[in-house]
């Protein structure tokens, strides 16, 4: 079993037991062992708490609510320093309604259709909370859970395990799930994600994070600028609910077609039905690499304007692209300042969405014994 922390906190959240922390005697070299302090309080009295971190000129504030990153600041190309990640200054903010900015996603990112599915002969049916499917976990998923968090130092690395278990029919899913993620800053600044997990009954499961980018800076407006290249040549069609039709449509020829690196904004108004339906990007798009054992670059994002970029590299065979198109200018964010319809963009490492439902798409079933095992890199570059 491993995944640690005695085995994702021996099953307390289950237990009903409030988790401990461990005090933080990180110390790594070039980097800023992470110090933690008070963030807030949810309604139920449980404190929360952030926990700030630097290494290689990435800077990272992390909430143990729902793993959120609230702040990720790096510099561009004359060495100014800017958040570049969208979110939110208090717990209250975070609770009331966040569009999952920041946050860890689970059990299942994105959406299964009626949150419904088979497996090993069984139905199942998980909480709806979009429409009529479920969508990031269902109504109570990991971004709403409290992870117990424990800071690292190991070499020139500086970071933090999260754990969490999540117990058997949660949210309407099989199988008590135990947790691991691993975020690190490596000496290079690049923040990498490591999400480890254990059942035991079979299960699916999706992880991802849902940092929304804004590689001006969190409050600059829109990133229709910002220019993205995915190493992908075909995508996954959706239906009117964003419910992939099972199709891995070809890229080449339409504005799904990123291959080249081009301006996000370059065809988002072109009429073409797939964008009509997700109100602009909203897809996932099936990675050329396929699944790899090792991460791979598969997306590179830059803004022209401040020379800031993102590479990222995964060992996932999917990767949702959403455009940030369900903000509706109802949200002021950590900077003070409104978010509005494009305001951001989350680039989403993962399975392909509803895949337990679709045979033929990579498989998200775990069962007892397997360890599911990701990674994902971001790499920042000026
Ligand atoms: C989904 C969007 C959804 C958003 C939530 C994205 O991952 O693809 O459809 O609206 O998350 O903010």
């Amino acid at each position: 079993m491993e995944l640690n922390r005695r085995t994702v906190i021996a099953g307390a959240a289950a237990a009903g037991i409030a988790a401990t922390t461990l005090g933080g005697t990180a110390q790594a070299s070039g980097g800023r062992a992470p110090v933690k302090k008070p963030f807030g309080t949810l309604a139920d009295g449980t404190k929360i708490s952030s926990w700030s971190l630097a290494n290689g000129g990435t800077r990272l504030k992390v909430l143990d609510y729902g793993g959120i990153v609230q702040s990720l600041e790096i510099p561009d190309r004359h060495g100014r320093y800017r958040n570049v990640s969208l979110g939110f200054d208090t717990i209250e903010d975070y609770v009331a309604g966040s569009p999952y900015f920041g946050a860890l996603i689970g059990r299942y990112g994105n959406r299964i259709g009626k949150g419904r599915f088979t497996l090993d002969g069984k139905a199942y049916q998980v909480s709806v909370n979009d429409g009529e499917n479920t969508l990031h976990g269902g109504a109570q998923g990991f971004d709403k859970r409290v992870w117990d968090v424990e800071p690292f130092a190991e070499g020139s690395d500086v970071g933090l395990y999260l754990y969490y278990t999540s117990v058997d029919g949660e949210m309407g899913y099989p199988g008590t799930l135990r947790v691991k993620v691993t975020y690190t800053l490596t000496r290079q600044g690049d923040w990498r994600i490591d999400y480890e997990a254990t059942t035991d009954k079979a299960t699916v499961v999706n992880l991802t994070s849902h940092v929304y980018w804004n590689l001006a800076g969190e409050d600059s407006g829109s990133i229709h600028d910002h220019e993205l290249r995915i190493a992908a040549s075909r995508y996954t069609p959706v239906d009117s609910g964003l419910i992939p039709t099972g199709e891995l449509a070809k890229a080449a020829g339409t504005p799904f077609d990123f291959r080249r690196a081009k301006a996000v904004g370059e065809d988002i108004r072109v009429a073409h039905q797939q964008l009509l339906y997700g109100q602009g990007f909203d897809h996932n798009w099936v990675l050329d690499k396929g699944v790899t054992a090792k991460p791979v670059a598969v997306a590179t994002l830059r803004d022209p304007s401040s020379g800031r970029s993102l590479t990222i590299s995964t060992t996932e065979p999917g990767l949702q692209f959403y455009s940030g198109n369900f903000l509706d200018g109802t949200l002021v964010g950590s900077g003070g300042t409104v978010y509005r319809q494009g305001d951001g963009l989350c680039l989403e490492t993962q399975h392909f969405p509803d895949s337990p439902n679709k045979p033929s798409f990579p498989s998200t079933v775990l069962r007892p014994g397997q360890t599911y095992r990701t990674t994902t890199i971001h790499s920042f570059g000026r």
